[in-house]
């Protein structure tokens, strides 16, 4: 029986965990769960946002499901201080999940949710492939007299495995984005992805562009992507920005992977929403569908994985829409929306 490390997480990470557990025991009922506390969860508890204890149990699972952590509570800007993030942060590093699948597919029932136009995001079908244990989210920071420094680190060896991810996932286009007028690493970055282009992935077309005009291509015209292949902050930020695309932010799920055979991570692309947590009106769909692709990617179920997008796809044609997508429905009410669509 595979074990999923369950890790609802703060804020509306523990609603839309809830959401996804039920519609995953609709469509596969021999999984078994272990909960771990992670974030701010973890640190209220425990003194630390993921302890020894959970690492060694979520290293020995065969996935793992997390809300999102992080929220006001625990922030602060003390550098000395202890945040959910590094929950996060510490699960991305010692999994070696360097490569993160930030999937863009508007579905037709939302087209018209969306603020952009619908003849420019019909048919959109992108991934991002972000780049998740390297650059200024691991470099070396801190703060000496009066100033403070973030550092940006890439080696060779991190950017080919990533830009392999990239061209193996084409159909047709990788569009490596970087900032290669202003930054070394970038440099390497394009230099790199550009040799393992020329010896192994000719048959892909390939394209660099600056992260700053990708931003605006991205709302612009975004048919235009197939593969965005880039670092870690940019593919932050980029991945928000498209979640529009959907809809809303509440709409994306990513898959975390890695090299080796420990376990994957699945979560969605939102955070914990302070705004709206507790309130019991999140949108479930992003983890849904994050839940869909830990069955694919995580289990090889395609079948299920495949089960799961499409109740999703019929509950939205159905006319169901939370809060984030102009409607009214709750979290509830959208989870049994799609529990319907799977009986
Ligand atoms: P956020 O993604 O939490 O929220 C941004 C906006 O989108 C808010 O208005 C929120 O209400 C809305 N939103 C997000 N998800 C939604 C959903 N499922 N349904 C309906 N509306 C949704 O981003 P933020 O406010 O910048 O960050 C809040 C906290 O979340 C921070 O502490 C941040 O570090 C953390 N965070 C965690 C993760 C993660 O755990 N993977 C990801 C992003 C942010
Ligand atoms: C994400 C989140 C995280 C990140 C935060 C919570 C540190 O925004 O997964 O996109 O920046 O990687
Ligand atoms: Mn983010």
């Amino acid at each position: 029986m595979p074990t999923i490390a369950l890790l609802p997480g703060d804020g509306i990470g523990p609603e839309v965990a809830s959401a996804a557990r039920r519609v995953l025991d609709a469509v596969a009922t021999d999984l078994t769960y272990e909960e771990h506390l992670v974030g701010g969860a973890s640190i209220d508890a425990h003194g630390t946002a993921i302890t020894d204890e959970a690492m060694a149990a979520i290293k020995a699972s065969d996935a793992v499901l997390l809300g999102a952590v992080g929220g006001p509570k625990w922030d602060s800007t003390d550098p000395t201080a202890v945040r959910p993030e590094q929950g996060l942060f510490r699960l991305r590093a010692d999994l070696g999940l360097f490569a993160n699948l930030r999937p863009v597919r508007p579905l037709p029932a939302l087209y018209d949710a969306s603020p952009l136009k619908r003849e420019l995001i019909e048919n959109t079908n992108m991934l991002i492939v972000r780049e998740l244990t390297g650059g200024l989210y691991y470099g070396e920071r801190g703060r000496s007299d009066g100033r403070a420094f973030d550092t940006c680190v890439y080696s060779v060896e991190e950017i080919e495995r990533i830009a392999r991810t990239g061209f193996e996932a084409a159909k047709t286009r990788v569009t490596s984005v970087d900032k290669a007028n202003v930054l070394e690493t970038s440099r390497l970055w394009r230099e790199v992805v550009t040799a393992l282009h020329e010896a192994e992935y000719q048959h892909i077309e390939l394209e660099h562009q600056l992260v700053d005009s990708a931003a605006m291509r991205l709302i612009a015209a975004p048919r235009d992507f197939d593969v965005i292949l880039t670092e870690n902050m940019f593919g932050d930020i980029l991945s928000d920005e498209a979640s529009m695309l959907t809809g809303s932010l509440g709409m994306l799920p990513t898959a975390s992977l890695g090299a080796g055979d420990g376990p994957s991570l699945f979560e969605p692309v939102h955070g914990t929403a302070p705004d709206i947590a507790g309130k019991g009106i999140a949108n479930p769909l992003g983890m849904i569908l994050s839940a869909a692709l830990m069955l694919r990617h995580g289990f090889g179920r395609d079948d299920a994985a495949a089960a799961l997008e499409s109740a999703v796809d019929r509950a939205l044609e159905g006319g169901i829409r939370p809060r984030d997508l102009g409607g009214t429905a709750t979290t509830a009410e959208t989870t049994e929306a799609v529990l319907g669509e799977l009986k």
